[in-house]
């Protein structure tokens, strides 16, 4: 257990606005601070911060996630507590208390991000050690020294133990090599470099430090032609994009994204900062929230081979999902940026940007898609396309505006159309409908992760939140309760333990304050005990109304099921009873 002294100074320390602002966008709404909240997927902010109260905290309205700046950072970071802790004492240069100092993930962690940044600057070195071929293959690339230097390129040699040689030098173990991911251990045991004969790409997070690589052979044909790290304790791929760490400072609320490392280097030596990549992998929704915290509008610059085109539609969808405005770019005569760039320069692909086309006219294209526009078969198929696209408008304006240059394009009445589309529309309505009660009615059955009794027990839960709430704000009261209401009283396990975690701190004499539950309680758990103080935050709890909800504890049975203590055959029994009893209502 860390001193409350210590806790409190690191907080003072790491104000939450301050620390979020770095993963978040905050915007102001009256005393609030706002955010995108960065653990779902939003268009309009729902996550709350209450940055200066007295016990500064964040809550989403939409997800439930909640808690101080440490919750924040387990969460968003996927740190334990004590990480969470380490890395924030780091960001204010503070020391951790000394128990605390030699054990923990969070060494391992600063470990491995300082290994990547050693391996990083040994790559670099190597473009012109005695093996030039890696800076020969990056000026063949017509990449300018600046520009290798801003993006930290290397060069990985053909040797089998170069750079383990020199890590080692350096104090790092095999193991720390191996968790890593920069080195491998072959069937007989020995230990070698994963990177040989490949210009080097340093991946760097948010913050500039470096967390992977990835590799690109100079062998010609060689394979694979990138290498990539796999997810280590410091990187995980579907959560970063390559470049942010330059693009973010770009202060564009566009931001275009490219298939490639080449493609992004190559747009960002052209003049524009504000380009990212995925890694390796297909666009993720956690890769779309991060953009959406600092852009409006992604302009898709994938390859224009198929698989480019087929991978536009995909990321058009999770943009939309994230909340962002996706606009496609059309390349002729090139196969991606970077080659387009090199042909006709950065000028002509300013251009390209400006006149990128929004998405919907980019999907009505894509309608004739393997179609024969002089069949008659073929228009029929791409105009069933063309009513599912117009369908998915969801403002009446643009939807008209598209149906009409549509009816043009294929000739034929914008009544009729309209009607297809009105009838598509109408369809899914309905089937949207069902999947909402299914949802609803799947909902009401389903167990609650974060407290599972709650479902069966919503009188009771809500009670325990009441009296949990009001002693939040009056933790003078808690004697008085306690003589009422012993926590064994509470029906639902969550909140009992939060009763009695609350009664123990503040029989202890701290101060009432959300951290207390830090370090007993998982992020998702301080989802749910920010929730009780900050969703009543307008209600007053007066002390009657304590009383009648202690009422509702003491009147329930206490032969109640536990579902934790059922034997699967009774948890399922119980289970179709309930089902039972649903519909016959
Ligand atoms: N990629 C990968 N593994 C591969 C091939 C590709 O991870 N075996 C990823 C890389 O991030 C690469 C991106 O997919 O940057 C795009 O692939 P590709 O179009 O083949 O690469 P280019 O950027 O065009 O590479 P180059 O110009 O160097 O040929
Ligand atoms: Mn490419």
């Amino acid at each position: 257990m860390l001193p409350q002294e210590f806790l409190y100074q690191l907080k003072q320390a790491n104000p939450i606005d301050q620390v979020m602002g770095s993963y978040v966008r905050l915007v102001r709404a009256g005393s609030l601070l706002k955010c995108q909240c960065p653990f779902h997927s939003e268009k309009t902010p729902s996550c709350v911060v209450y940055a200066n109260t007295q016990d500064p905290h964040f809550y989403c309205f939409g997800c439930h996630a909640g808690g101080d700046v440490i919750t924040f950072l387990m969460k968003i970071e996927g740190l334990s507590y004590m990480d969470a802790v380490q890395m924030l004492a780091e960001r204010a240069g503070m020391q951790m208390p000394q128990q605390e100092l030699d054990n923990g993930e969070g060494k391992r962690r600063t470990r491995l991000l300082e290994l990547n940044r050693a391996a990083a600057r040994w790559f670099y070195e190597q473009l012109t050690g005695s093996d030039k071929r890696g800076l020969i293959y990056l000026k063949e690339r017509q990449l300018k020294p600046e520009i290798i230097r801003k993006y930290g390129l290397g060069f990985a040699p053909e040797s089998w133990s170069g750079l383990a040689d020199a890590m080692r030098r350096l104090g790092y173990t095999d193991k720390e090599l191996i968790d890593a991911n920069l080195c491998s251990v072959s069937k007989n045991g020995t230990l070698y470099d994963r990177f040989r004969n490949r210009v080097m790409f340093p991946i760097f997070d948010l913050r500039g430090s470096v967390i992977a690589f990835g590799g690109r052979t100079i062998v010609p044909g060689g394979e694979p032609k990138y290498l990539n790290s796999s997810d280590t304790l410091v990187f995980k791929k579907g959560r970063n994009l390559f470049s942010m760490n330059f693009a973010k400072k770009s202060q564009s609320k566009r931001l275009i994204l490219a298939e490639g490392y080449m493609d992004v280097i190559a747009i960002h030596q052209g003049g524009f900062e504000n380009v990212v990549a995925s890694l390796g992998t297909a666009l993720t929704p956690d890769q779309c929230r991060l953009m959406r915290q600092y852009a409006e509008e992604v302009v898709i610059s994938y390859d224009s081979d198929a698989a480019g085109q087929n991978a536009t539609l995909k990321a058009v969808n999770l943009l939309r999902a994230a909340g962002l405005r996706p606009r496609i770019l059309h390349m002729h005569d090139a196969k991606d940026p970077d080659e387009y760039i090199k042909k006709f320069g950065p000028g002509r692909f300013r251009l390209l940007l400006e006149e990128a086309d929004d998405a919907v006219s980019y999907e009505l294209q894509r309608c004739r898609d393997g179609t024969d526009p002089a069949s008659e078969d073929g228009t029929i198929t791409a105009l069933h396309r063309a009513v599912s696209v117009l369908a998915d408008i969801e403002n009446e304006l643009e939807r008209n505006v598209y149906l009409s240059r549509t009816a043009k394009e294929y000739d034929i009445s914008p009544e009729i159309l309209n009607t297809q589309v009105e009838r598509e529309i109408k369809k899914r309505r309905a089937g949207q409908k069902k999947q909402v009660w299914r949802a609803v009615t799947a909902a009401g059955m389903m167990r609650d992760p974060v407290n599972p009794e709650a479902a069966s027990h919503r009188k009771e839960a809500k009670a325990e939140e009441m009296i949990l709430c009001y002693l939040f704000r009056n933790p003078d009261a808690l004697e008085q309760v306690l003589a009422q209401i012993a926590p064994e009283d509470f029906v639902t396990g969550l909140n009992r333990r939060i009763y009695a975690a609350l009664a123990e701190k503040l029989t202890a004499g701290y101060p009432f304050s959300l951290s207390l539950f830090n370090d007993s309680f998982s992020p998702d758990e301080m989802g749910h005990i920010t929730g009780i103080f900050s969703k009543n935050a307008d209600i007053t709890v007066s002390e009657q109304s304590v009383r009648d909800c202690i009422a509702v504890l003491k009147d329930h049975p206490q032969t109640a099921v536990n579902p934790e203590s059922l034997s699967d055959e009774d948890f399922s029994a119980s289970f179709d009873r309930l089902r039972q009893k649903k519909k016959s209502n």
